[in-house]
Formats: structure tokens, C-alpha cells, sequence
């Protein structure tokens, strides 16, 4: 049986936060008490994934570099390739520190260009700072609609209101994240309330669309209602301080057949782009679309017919990469940096890759995690994915 780490119990690390600041220690004078490092009260902190060391600065001296360089990544460890180690060329990014920052919530895989977080949003966005990313290109769960199976995930709310809250929650730390003249692209599905069945069928078709459960309807609606969650959503976000600038229709012309016979199949969800200011970044010409005729492209019309494409290792709902794609060139430039908080198998940070953006995902699950890293990771280090190569003190 392996041992658990003190690390890893839930809610230690915050506890121990609380307790110190109530006992009025900062984390130096903590660890002068105790004749420990800082850096020790840091990791049971959470702060770093690093354990302490004793010899780190030792180590650091005798290879010629200071600690925080050995710690903060200017000097990367070397990738093994087929056997061979490979240099990897420092990480560099065009919003300085911030990356650091989010490294010491749990960094589990970075590259030059990508960064993935494991952990809750709601924690995780807390640690980046103020004016950090171009973008947020996201699909947060849809609500009562499928089950990621892990405790913290946003979706399996009982009350669709209590679900807007935390979402809005969330998207207000999006904000303070965004550069002044970024924006949002959040894509959003509907569902009905659960009419008189408490359980949903098994769908054996898409297991991605399997709930084990269906939430009671909401007070206010009724049995069979199409909740709205969409616009509930968008208008919440509005009413927080967002400028709500489009609403576009992501129209699947290959849509999952639905077995009903009282209302029309439904074969659309919702992309909504939404702004931090007045006046954003937003680059028409890079996503026009052609034109009848022959005539010239013609601005980008707020109808998108996407096929929805599965991946094949994912139980759930991926983003088609020509959806985020017509988000990337109209949201960034190549070098910005774009943030997913709902990261999922990372389909986000595929497509910032192909067009030299960077990417920051955070992902709760670390089944998705995994996921993510796989589909990202062409080199593998020391045969794991790479731990968090940068946590600065
Ligand atoms: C619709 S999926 C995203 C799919 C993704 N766009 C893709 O292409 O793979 C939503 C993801 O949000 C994750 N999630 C749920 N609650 C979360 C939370 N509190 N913090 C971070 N991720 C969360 C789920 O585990 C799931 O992977």
C-alpha cells in the first residue's frame, strides 16, 4: 500500500494557512520557531510541489547558478529523447512572472509554450496575477448534465442559480486575469429539467452525455422545462461587469439524435464573447468568412456550423479544434498568452500550439489531467510528465 503524503489530505495545506495566520505567524517566523526552512513551511502549505531540501543551496552553488534559478526554470532540465538528454530552451514568457505563480498551485506539465494546472479554478486563478491573459477560450460542465465523477466539480449543483453563482464566481477572477483589453469566449450548452424521471437512461451512444443522476427541478420551473442556462448565464456575467458583445450560435450539423417527439432535436449550443472593456482586442479580418459570388470574405457571421468531433480517450464533451480555432485568431496574436479554467483534455492548448499562443489550462480532474498531458506532451521527462519546473519563493 503506498503511504499518503501529509500533502495530499485534503484540505491540509489550507487549514494549516488558516491556523497559522490566526496563531499571527508569518510563514518566516513559523519556521524559525520550529529551526525549519521557510521553504518546508511552504510545502505543507501548498505553496511549492518542491519538498524541501537541505542541500538545495549547496547543489545550486556547486553547479554555478543561484537556488531560485535551479528552482525557477531559466535553467530547464534536460528532456530525454529516445535515450538522449536534449536541452530544453528556457521558458519564456511575454507576461513575466506569472507563470511562476501559477506554478506553485500544481504545476504538472510545462513546456515552452503550454502550462497545465491541476486543481480547482476557484484556488488556482487566485494565484495569477492581475492582467495576465489575452484571452479565456473555455466550456465550463454544463449543468445536471454529466457527472466528472470528482468532488469541487462545477456542473453537479442541485440548484442551477447556486451553479450561475459559482460560475460567475470564477469568470470574475477571469476577469481580473484578462489584460484590459482582453476577452472571453465561453461556450455554454443547455438542459431541460428532469421532468418526472429521477434517474436518466443510460445513453448508450455517447457515454459523455450519461448523468448518474438528474437534479430536481429548480423551484420556478416546471417538469420538462428548457432551463436556459445559456442566457441565465450570459446575463449574470453582464449584470457582474462584463460587456456582453455577441452572442454566436454553434450550429452541429451532425448533432446527436435525441429520442423525443414533442419538440425539435436540438443541434446548437451557445459561444458567447464577452469583454473585459468597452474596446478589446478583436481581430475580424483573421476569421472573415467567404462570400457568395465570389466577392470578397465578408465578416464573420455569428452562425458557425462546427461538427462536433469526438476524442477518442474523452467521456465527455471536447471542443471541435475549428471552434477555438476561429477564437484564437480572432481572440490573440501570435506569442499571447490565452487561459482554459476548464481545461478537460486540452484541446485549447492544442490549438495555441499550432498557432504559436501559449497556454495556461487548469483542469480539476486528474484523469483529464493525464489526458491533457498525453495529447500535449511530444517528450516525456525521465519517463513522468514533467513536475513543476518553476515554483519561485
Ligand atoms: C466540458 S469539459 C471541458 C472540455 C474541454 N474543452 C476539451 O476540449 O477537452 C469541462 C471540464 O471542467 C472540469 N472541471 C469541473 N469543475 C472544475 C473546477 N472546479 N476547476 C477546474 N476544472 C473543473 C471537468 O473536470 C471537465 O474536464
Amino acid at each position: 500500500m503506498t503511504k499518503k503524503k501529509i500533502t495530499d489530505v485534503a484540505g491540509f495545506g489550507l487549514r494549516l494557512i488558516a491556523l497559522r495566520k490566526k496563531a499571527g505567524y508569518t510563514q518566516q517566523q513559523l519556521a524559525g520557531k520550529l529551526g525549519v526552512s521557510r521553504r518546508m513551511i511552504a510545502y505543507y502549505e501548498g505553496e511549492t510541489v518542491h519538498p524541501p531540501t537541505t542541500i538545495l543551496p549547496r547543489l545550486a552553488q556547486t553547479l554555478g547558478v543561484s537556488a531560485d534559478d535551479l528552482l525557477v526554470g531559466k535553467y530547464t532540465s534536460p528532456t530525454v529523447i529516445e535515450g538522449k538528454a536534449v536541452p530544453r530552451k528556457p521558458t519564456v514568457y511575454p507576461t513575466g512572472s506569472h507563470a511562476v505563480r501559477v506554478a506553485c498551485v500544481r504545476e504538472v506539465y510545462s513546456a515552452e509554450d503550454i502550462r497545465i494546472v491541476q486543481g480547482d479554478s476557484r484556488r488556482a486563478l487566485s494565484a495569477i496575477p492581475d492582467n495576465t491573459f489575452q484571452c479565456c477560450i473555455t466550456s465550463p460542465p454544463y449543468w445536471g448534465l454529466r457527472d466528472y465523477g470528482i468532488a469541487g466539480q462545477i456542473g453537479a449543483e442541485n440548484d442551477p442559480d447556486v451553479y450561475i453563482q459559482d460560475l460567475v464566481a470564477i469568470f470574475r477572477e477571469v476577469r481580473r486575469t484578462l489584460r484590459p483589453d482582453g476577452t472571453l469566449w465561453l461556450n455554454i450548452g443547455d438542459s431541460y429539467t428532469r421532468g418526472d424521471r429521477r434517474w436518466r437512461a443510460p445513453d448508450k451512444k455517447n457515454a459523455g452525455r450519461a448523468m448518474s443522476y438528474r437534479p430536481p427541478t429548480p423551484a420556478g420551473l416546471k417538469p420538462k422545462d428548457l432551463i436556459g442556462v445559456p442566457w441565465r448565464l450570459a446575463l449574470a456575467l453582464q449584470a457582474d461587469g462584463w460587456f456582453l458583445r455577441s452572442d454566436i450560435v454553434w450550429n452541429k450539423p451532425n448533432c446527436q439524435p435525441e429520442s423525443v417527439k414533442d419538440r425539435p432535436t436540438r443541434a446548437h449550443e451557445y459561444v458567447f464573447l464577452m469583454s473585459k472593456a468597452e474596446s478589446y482586442f478583436y481581430d475580424f479580418e483573421a476569421i472573415r468568412e467567404p462570400s457568395m459570388n465570389g466577392q470578397e470574405p465578408k465578416n464573420r457571421r455569428t452562425v458557425w456550423n462546427i461538427n462536433t468531433n469526438g476524442f477518442h480517450g474523452a467521456h465527455f464533451a471536447v471542443f471541435p479544434p475549428e471552434l477555438v480555432r476561429l477564437c484564437v485568431l480572432a481572440g490573440s496574436k501570435p506569442g499571447s498568452v490565452i487561459l482554459d479554467p476548464f481545461f478537460g483534455s486540452g484541446t485549447v492548448g492544442l490549438v495555441c500550439r499550432e498557432y504559436q499562443r501559449h497556454c495556461v489550462g487548469i483542469e480539476l480532474n486528474p484523469d483529464y489531467v493525464s489526458m491533457a498531458v498525453e495529447r500535449m506532451s511530444v517528450v516525456v521527462l525521465d519517463g513522468h510528465c514533467s513536475e513543476s519546473l518553476a515554483c519561485a519563493q
